[in-house]
């Protein structure tokens, strides 16, 4: 087991090259079975998440590369469709897989994917339009079969602008006959970066970024060469860590447009933002604004993978904040945890309000999922003496050497085995 130990008080001054997105990755990857023969990606981070994706390709037949940041994809070898129990378990978002599988025109069966720690999760709008676009599934003990005939486009209309439905609809329709037309589709800026990846291998799929997305069906796909965008959300975090400690960051590879409502928000918070070539800058006193209101929301909205760092950083705010989760049920799961660390935040349903304090202290505390981890390192950043978070594999999920990252802006922060947790834990 790993423990994240941290020495709080420091500021944080320096570069950070954000690294490849996490969200992008995943159905870029899953996307490159599409394509025949060897297709390149750079940029992708080093992740846990990306570890499964990959070792999920390699099972279903790819040969799969990996040479630094870059993974070199071959799925002409292509010959397992069933997308093992165990894979699904670890990362809900296999189950992006499916539209790709199916676009190669095979059966598959794969397990439903249930539940999270963050929320249900469930998967009711995908299948709703696979099976709009001509998969005949069945649900059966836990699994889902899906038959692929040949997929026809069809013209889908989601009840909620989901990501992982809309990337699995423009997945299954990139080879369909005819023409998918997604209405009410998410816009978030992964979904541009998977039309990027697709149209650079001859796909036609236009629209991302806005809530109509199409996708006129191609033969096939061939390969080609793709650099991933910067993860919004690590850039998101290190913007708040650096609000809450004080100093000044530049985030290379961001772009005030790429990160939307969380620039408006460190804003609002009081950081001083500046858009520079080639990335961001944020400069703060460690002094933080109260946010009357801040609602999660899909894009442009603000995003629900940054609301446990934000109401974080907000624990030390100079006022009362408001925080309404409206995407994920059990998205809270920092707040008991951030108590322990002397912040004042009370719940109401899916509201937080949040009472600034002057002062954290360093606390033994557990990170839950991937990112109320992230907050919680944020938290001890700015907290008085020292703090152990456990849980830290789940940081590891998304975030590519986050300790080394904050230890090279000045944070006295490391990462170590917890021998004497292993040891009790036998
Ligand atoms: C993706 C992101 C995740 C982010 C989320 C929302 C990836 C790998 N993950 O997850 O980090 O937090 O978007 O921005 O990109 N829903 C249904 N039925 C469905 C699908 C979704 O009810 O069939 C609900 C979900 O329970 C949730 C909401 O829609 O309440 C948003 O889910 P969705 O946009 O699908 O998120 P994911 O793609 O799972």
């Amino acid at each position: 087991m790993l423990k994240c130990v941290v020495n709080g008080s420091n500021k944080l001054y320096g570069d950070v090259r954000v690294q490849g997105s996490k969200n992008a990755s995943l159905p870029i990857l899953a996307a490159a079975i599409l394509c025949e023969g060897e297709t390149v990606i750079h940029n992708i981070p080093d992740i846990t998440d990306i570890g499964i994706m990959l070792n999920l390709l390699r099972e279903l037949g790819c040969k799969v590369t990996e040479e630094g940041k870059s993974v070199i994809i071959n799925s002409m070898e292509l010959n397992c469709m069933y997308v093992r129990d165990e894979l699904v378990a670890q990362m809900r978002s296999s189950i992006i897989i499916l539209g790709a599988l199916l676009s190669r025109g095979q059966d598959v069966k794969i397990s439903y994917p249930g539940g999270c720690s963050i929320g249900l999760r469930p998967i009711d709008l995908h299948l709703k339009a696979l099976k709009k676009l001509g998969a005949d599934i069945r649900e059966e003990n836990g699994y889902i079969f899906c038959k692929a005939t040949r997929l026809k486009g069809a013209d889908i209309s989601l009840d909620f602008p989901s990501v992982g439905a809309t990337e699995n609809i423009i997945l299954a329709s990139a080879t369909a006959e005819g023409t998918c037309v997604i209405r009410n589709a998410a816009k978030e800026p992964e979904i541009i970066d998977l039309q990027g990846y697709l149209n650079a291998c001859g796909a036609r799929v236009s629209g991302a970024g806005t809530d109509t997305v199409t996708v006129t069906g191609v033969p096939k796909l061939r390969c080609s060469e793709y650099t991933i965008m910067a993860d919004r959300i690590a850039a998101g975090t290190y913007m708040a860590a650096c609000h809450m400690t004080g100093g000044d960051v530049f985030l290379r590879g961001v772009t005030r447009e790429g990160i939307g409502a969380i620039y408006d928000t460190m804003l609002a918070a009081g950081a001083d933002m500046r858009e520079q070539r080639d990335g961001l800058r944020i400069s703060s006193d460690g002094r933080v604004k109260p946010i009357d209101k801040l609602t999660t929301m899909p894009y442009p909205g603000f995003p629900t993978d940054m609301q446990p760092q934000i109401s974080t950083m907000l624990c030390v705010a100079d006022g009362v904040s408001i925080v309404k989760e409206t995407i994920f049920e059990n998205r809270f799961r920092h707040i008991v945890q951030l108590l322990k660390m002397g912040a004042d935040i009370t719940t109401e349903g899916n509201t937080a309000i949040i009472k600034g304090v002057s002062h954290l202290y360093g606390a033994r505390v557990y990170a839950e999922d991937l990112r109320a981890g992230a907050a919680l390192i944020i938290a001890a950043l700015r907290a008085e003496g020292q703090s152990e978070i456990y849980g830290v594999n789940y940081i590891l999920r998304g975030y590519d050497d986050i300790d080394g990252t904050l230890r090279a802006l000045g944070a006295d922060i490391k990462i170590v085995e917890n021998i004497k947790e292993e040891r009790a834990s036998v």
